[in-house]
């Protein structure tokens, strides 16, 4: 580089370089709830709980034995071998990536793409029509009934209309906290030629029966998505999976990157499964908390809230600025009140006992000068 281009460089700065970035990202801003350092943190639906002890020591004894100068198992065959015995299913049948984030993208890669569709349903993860955009895909929606229930008849009304090559259905649905009826996810199959995606990320929250595993026998484009993030308390690790068809893996090894998941977390994910026992003993906790705090909020008369089978729940009142509220005091939920179909709608992930009363106690001061009433859902 000449020394007068250098300095010109320097004065200016790159930005005069950019590079237009491609048109559906335009004005678009990086998805991801706020990371603030406050107090009470119950925004992410992670547990409160750190992982067992014994954990980190047992990954920290086995990772000293592996090669890291040389790429980890691409496959994944151990990681995959664990997951499947778990599941009762085959090792063709269990695929794992970074996060069930990485999951879904995948499965938008392989089967998404210019000129065809996803549906999703609406509440649902906010993620699914970012991932869309990111997959060029066509993402269309259905909305949830007035119970925020998607039925067998709303189901196949949605497929008839749309003819999607993919669909994503959160189960216990988030924000909603419910799971979805398996006759639903029997209509969105059997009405459409889709890859049916049930994303049961808080499924290990929920009575073990609302699993719609058991219907991998029966539905043959049915793809069932889990995550470490959640009841497995591993957040931090960015492990998820995909338990489905062989030849959904098959595809979806089209689209990986080379080596896409380290060694490092391939060894943790199995310790994890190992001690799957220690790992998912705070459930009961979890969701006696869940009841507790969900009973407060339904006793006060100005808050509506919602049943949940996951570890959060989602609450209406008709405080417009309750979220920035329960914030100057300390407590970060997640605020929905601006989303279709969420007018005035907060999320907050049940913590620790301590947590979720300082949460109780933050609703209380927020709400004491505003006894408004509960407004009415406005689309
Ligand atoms: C419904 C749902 N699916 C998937 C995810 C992504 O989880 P992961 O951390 O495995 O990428 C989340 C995270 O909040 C979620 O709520």
């Amino acid at each position: 580089m000449t020394a007068p281009r250098r300095r010109e460089l320097e004065r200016t700065g790159t930005e005069g370089a950019r590079v237009p970035v491609r048109d559906a990202l335009l004005g678009v801003s990086p998805y991801g709830a706020p990371q603030l350092d406050v107090p009470v943190r119950l925004n992410t639906n992670e547990t409160a709980q750190p992982p067992p002890p014994g954990f980190l020591e047992e990954v920290g004894h086995r990772i000293r034995s592996l090669e890291l100068n040389r790429y980890p198992d691409r496959p994944h065959h151990a990681l995959r071998d664990a997951l499947a015995a778990r599941a009762g299913l085959t090792r063709e049948q269990v695929w794992a990536a970074n996060g069930s984030n990485e999951v879904l993208i995948q499965l938008l890669q392989a089967y998404g793409g210019p000129g065809r569709r996803a549906l999703y349903v609406r509440p649902g993860y906010s993620m699914y029509p970012e991932l869309c955009r990111t997959a060029v895909t066509e993402a269309v929606e259905v909305d949830l009934d007035e119970g925020f229930r998607l039925g067998p008849e709303l189901a196949a009304a949605a497929v008839a209309e749309h003819d999607p090559h993919l669909v994503f259905v959160p189960s216990p649905n988030n924000p909603v906290g419910t799971p979805v009826e398996h006759d639903a996810i029997r209509a969105l199959h059997d009405d459409s030629r889709a890859l049916v995606v049930v994303d049961e990320a808080y499924i290990d929250f929920a009575d073990p029966t609302a699993s719609v595993l058991p219907l991998l026998g029966e539905l043959p484009r049915l793809a069932v998505a889990r995550t470490f993030s959640k009841a497995f308390r591993l957040a931090g690790l960015r492990l998820g999976y995909l338990l489905t068809h062989a030849w959904v893996v098959e595809d979806v090894q089209k689209v990986r990157l080379p080596y896409h998941l380290d060694a490092i977390k391939q060894v943790a994910g199995l310790v994890a499964l190992e001690q799957e026992a220690a790992f998912l003993d705070h459930r009961a906790a979890t969701a006696s908390e869940r009841e507790r705090v969900r009973a407060v909020l339904r006793d006060r008369g100005d808050v509506e809230v919602f049943d949940s089978a996951a570890n959060f729940l989602l609450f209406r009142t008709g405080v417009e600025d309750l979220f920035d509220r329960l914030l100057d005091l300390g407590v970060l939920v997640r605020d929905f009140s601006d989303k279709p179909r969420l007018a005035g709608c907060l999320r907050v992930t049940i913590g620790t006992p301590q947590e979720n009363d300082a949460f109780l106690a933050a609703l209380d001061a927020a709400l004491a000068d505003a006894s408004l009433p509960v407004p009415r859902e406005s689309s």
